[in-house]
């Protein structure tokens, strides 16, 4: 008997949590809600893991390295595990919606897995392992609680994510999103702004709009896409100063989102446009609708439409076929494009994807050089956008201290630009008016006007 009372304190105690987030934005944001949901349940967060009676690893799938270290990470784990066998590991993303059962077989000191659809019922899940005395598993493949409708606990008092809609119609053939995200859900218009509502009369002043496919929002909900509505809507939200949403596709940047853009206070002058090749006949294979010279058009119309906008992108390098002419392509649409920033990859093979079987796959050599000489090309143009703004006054958004420098803050522009400035007296949350001094291709420095 008292063996038994000793062994369930130790189980009903478990009270501390820690949460590893992998991957993107939209991960983010959902582990903003299991710290909520934790929190909720009366969970207080640790500092390390190794103080933590929970450790919460929420994954990615997107490339092979993030497949890697999930299975890194839970090796890592398991003599944490051995040491203290109280200890609770939950798994949960897009990693564990695609292996589901494999990651419980690989590492067995897992106590509970859940999909992305199943982050509400983290809780039950816990409670379950407790009363099951084995691991604890949610795979399902839809849900009807948006992970937005669950508590959140916000990383930055100041910003806030919120998301749109969850997963993707679309099927570029690299691309494991729409298998382990689903087919694109919208939230009710209504739901959205009182959310966003919420979260400004909290405090926020900066509000990211989330969706894999964030411009087609709407078009599950009553057949046509409303994001242009949705833009224009964030306006009224008094005291709201920054809007910015993620990720859009080229294809679905309509003239009345751009027209949107234009007319907004809010809505912040820089957009995420993935190009992802140059060559046509590449993104013919990934299945991208668009061709580089319609890609080029849509730049130049938004452009000439939001004056300052700045422009980043996602290009993957050695999808299966691409030859050396092709590369040459990506590299003159990207010297043409001037992008100020952009997310760069090597391609990396998704089983179950279309292209992981397609002929030709470009030797690994291969990748790695056109890799170096895209990135060498667009660290220079980069370096040449941001140079272009020396003695420039921007308004920044204070985010906190620097984490190589304490003693300076960073901020961040509009645009979406990174500044370091000297950091006294300057609080998280606050707007700075900065002369930028020196421009790097990653960075700008500057000090406040
Ligand atoms: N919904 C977003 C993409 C999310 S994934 C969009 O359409 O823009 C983020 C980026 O990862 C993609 O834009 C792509 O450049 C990259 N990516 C996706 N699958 C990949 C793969 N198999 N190999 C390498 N990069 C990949
Ligand atoms: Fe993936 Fe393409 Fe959907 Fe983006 S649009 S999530 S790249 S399938
Ligand atoms: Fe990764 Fe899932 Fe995002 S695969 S990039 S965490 S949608």
């Amino acid at each position: 008997m008292r063996f038994g009372a000793a062994k369930l304190k130790t189980i009903v105690e478990p009270r501390t949590y820690f949460i590893r987030t992998f991957g993107c934005q939209m991960n983010e944001h959902d582990s903003e809600r299991i710290a909520g949901l934790l929190e909720s349940e009366g969970y207080e967060r640790a500092h390390s893991p190794d103080a933590a009676d929970l450790i919460v690893l929420n994954t990615c799938a997107i490339r092979e390295n993030a497949d890697n270290k999930l299975y890194g990470n839970l090796g890592h784990l398991k003599p944490l595990k051995d040491a203290r066998p109280e200890l609770r590991i939950a798994v949960g993303g897009c990693q564990v919606q695609k292996d589901k059962h494999l990651v419980i077989e690989k590492a067995p000191w897992v106590d509970v897995a859940f999909g992305t659809f199943a982050v509400g019922e983290l809780p039950r899940l816990l409670a379950d392992r407790e009363s099951g005395g084995v691991p604890a598993f949610e795979f399902t493949e839809h849900t009807d609680v948006f992970p937005s409708a669950l508590p959140a606990r916000r990383e930055q008092r100041f910003h806030g994510w919120v998301s749109v809609s969850v997963g993707c119609d679309n099927a570029c053939t690299f691309c494991i999103v729409p298998s382990v995200r689903g087919p694109q859900v919208s939230r009710r218009l209504g739901d959205v702004l009182d959310e966003c509502k919420r979260l400004v009369e909290d405090g926020v002043v900066e509000i990211s709009l989330l969706g894999q496919n964030v411009n087609t929002y709407g078009r599950d909900l009553d057949g046509r896409p409303m994001f242009a509505e949705l833009l224009a809507s964030m306006d009224g939200i008094d005291g709201l100063r920054r809007v910015r949403f993620t990720s859009p596709h080229p294809h679905d940047f309509t003239p009345d989102v751009i027209e949107a853009m234009a007319g907004s206070k809010t809505v912040c002058e820089h957009i995420h446009f993935p190009l992802q090749s140059g060559s046509d006949s590449v993104l013919k294979r990934m299945r991208r609708s668009y061709r580089s010279a319609r890609y080029l058009e849509w730049l130049h119309d938004i452009r000439a439409a939001v004056p300052g906008v700045a422009v980043s992108t996602d290009i993957i390098v050695g999808f299966p076929g691409e030859t050396d002419a092709e590369f040459e392509d990506t590299l003159r649409v990207v010297q043409s494009a001037q992008f100020d920033s952009a997310y760069t990859f090597e391609y990396s093979i998704r089983p179950g994807t279309e292209a992981a079987v397609m002929p030709d796959q470009v030797p690994a050599g291969v990748v790695q050089e056109r890799f170096r000489r895209l990135v060498a090309l667009q660290e220079n143009i980069s370096l040449e956008k941001n140079t272009a703004l020396m003695n420039a006054r921007v308004e920044t958004l204070v985010e906190g201290p620097s984490r190589k420098d304490p003693a300076r803050a960073t901020a961040r522009t509009r645009t979406n630009k990174i500044v370091h400035v000297p950091g006294d007296g300057l609080q998280p949350g606050s707007f700075a008016d900065v002369i930028v001094k020196a421009a790097h291709p990653h960075y700008l420095e500057g000090e406040v006007a």
